[in-house]
């Protein structure tokens, strides 16, 4: 693969400053945000209120710890525009999560956070290696999803031409990529998988695509998925992390020389990783769930957002802000079996270190007799005819890695459910209200 480390003197100032400077940047912008918050939003002020804490209490960034969380129940509950800063004639663009069940939550940008917005994913897109006037090819989802119009601001501020793709089609994808000469694609991990097998299907080497580097995100994978798809394409495979609440794409992002967590653009985003069970704040480097504080949001400012997602803090290496290391998954996703707890990432590793699979898998909880089981679906890898071996290897891998019995169900190719999106990794058919 190509060496494509951007040249210093092109970064933002800040991505490679000393930790003191940024840390002095973090508490005078959060002292902000926390006032602009209070000032404006009737919410967090009966909050901090209620908790006895105040804005000017914050003296230091570790101050943030006396303030009260905020979680996705909060954002429902002033659905939709109660959790805005500024007059609604002042918000630009609104975006929404879909939500399985109930409300949608609604996050709004004004003129400024459209902009800071396009300013951290064109970092990011040149973190990961895409560079001025190259072609980019965006197939995450437009609409009220974050992934289509997120990517393709910063895409359009790095000054690259954008392809405005959206998702599905697959044919039409791997068409336009091939005329285009698309040399960044956007595009969730999961579905860069059926682009793969389209360009299989079509009698085209993926080896041969005009693709350099993929920036991929909005759902978990693994080490071992980079390795397939990087192989697959010869193209670099970068991870990308964000969330709606907080801005969307671009909270994070890895860097493409080092490929080792994902660099936090803390100048806009303060993160903390506190105990799940007991809220306290834990030191850097040891696991727990991601907490984010925006620093220079207006519309939708948002303090110490609970997001579910489960990782670490490890210090900076190709830029001075700290790294995430890759999401093991939602605390939402684990499956606690029999006592263990299983994430689907966990899944993902096994199968992909069994050469006789393919990479798309779900996972299906059923009750068998008064235990629970999980199976996972996986499909053969072409040409494979001993599918039983196949999946006693597998089996066997996430019984004693794992540790966790599964029953494992091989179809052929084409038969486990493919993502245009988010891919969809547990199906629980287990029976309800027991
Ligand atoms: O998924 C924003 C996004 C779009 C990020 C495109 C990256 C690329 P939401 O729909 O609000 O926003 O979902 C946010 O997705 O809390 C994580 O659980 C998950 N997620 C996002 N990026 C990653 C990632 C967008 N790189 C939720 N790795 C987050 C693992 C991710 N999980």
């Amino acid at each position: 693969m190509i060496d494509l480390t951007p040249d210093r003197a092109t970064l933002d100032p800040i991505e490679i400053a000393s930790r003191d400077e940024i840390a002095a940047l973090q508490l005078k912008r959060m002292k902000w945000s926390l006032a602009h918050a209070y000032k404006n939003v009737p919410f967090y002020r009966t909050g901090f209120d209620a908790a006895g804490v105040h804005p000017d209490d914050l003296k230091s960034l570790s101050d943030l710890a006396r303030f009260p969380f905020t979680v996705k129940q909060d954002l429902r509950d002033n659905y939709p525009f109660g959790m805005f800063a500024v007059p609604r004639e002042e918000i630009s663009r609104l975006h929404a999560s879909s939500g399985t069940t109930g409300q949608p939550t609604v996050v709004g940008y004004t003129r400024g956070d459209i902009d800071t917005w396009s300013n951290v994913v064109a970092r990011s897109l040149r973190a990961s290696g895409t560079r001025p006037g190259d072609i980019v090819h965006i197939a995450y989802g437009y609409g009220l999803f974050t992934g289509g119009l997120g990517a393709h601001y910063g895409a359009e501020k790095l000054g690259c031409t954008v392809v405005p793709v959206s998702g599905g089609m697959t044919p039409r994808q791997v068409q336009l990529i091939e005329d285009f000469g698309a040399s960044t694609i956007m595009v969730t991990p999961s579905y860069m998988l059926s682009i793969l097998d389209e360009y299989r299907a079509q009698g085209r080497d993926p080896r041969k695509s005009p693709l350099k580097v993929g920036v991929f995100g909005a759902e978990p994978w693994t080490n071992a998925m980079r390795a397939e798809v990087e192989e697959a394409f010869d193209m670099h495979a970068v991870d990308i992390y964000g969330l709606s609440e907080v801005i969307g794409p671009g909270v994070a992002n890895e860097c493409v020389e080092t490929k080792d967590g994902l660099h936090i653009w803390e100048d806009h985003f303060y993160p903390e990783i506190i105990n799940p069970e007991t809220g306290a704040v834990v030191e850097d480097g040891q696991e727990g769930e991601l907490v984010f504080t925006t620093l220079t949001k207006e519309g939708f400012p948002i303090i110490r957002y609970r997001t579910r997602d489960l990782t670490r803090l490890l210090p900076g290496t190709a830029r001075s802000m700290r790294r995430m290391e890759k999401i093991t998954g939602r605390s939402d996703d684990m499956i606690i079996l029999r006592g263990v707890n299983v994430f689907p990432t966990q899944i993902e590793e096994q199968i992909l270190a069994v050469p006789e699979l393919g990479p798309h898998f779900q996972i299906e909880l059923v009750r068998a007799g008064r235990m629970d089981q999980m199976i996972v679906h996986v499909e053969a890898a072409s040409g494979v005819q001993d599918t039983e071996s196949a999946a006693a290897t597998l089996a066997h891998k996430i019984k004693s890695i794992v540790g966790v019995s599964s029953k494992i169900d091989v179809q052929g190719h084409g038969e486990v459910a493919r993502s245009e999106g988010k891919a969809v990794r547990v199906v629980d058919n287990r029976p309800k209200g027991e």
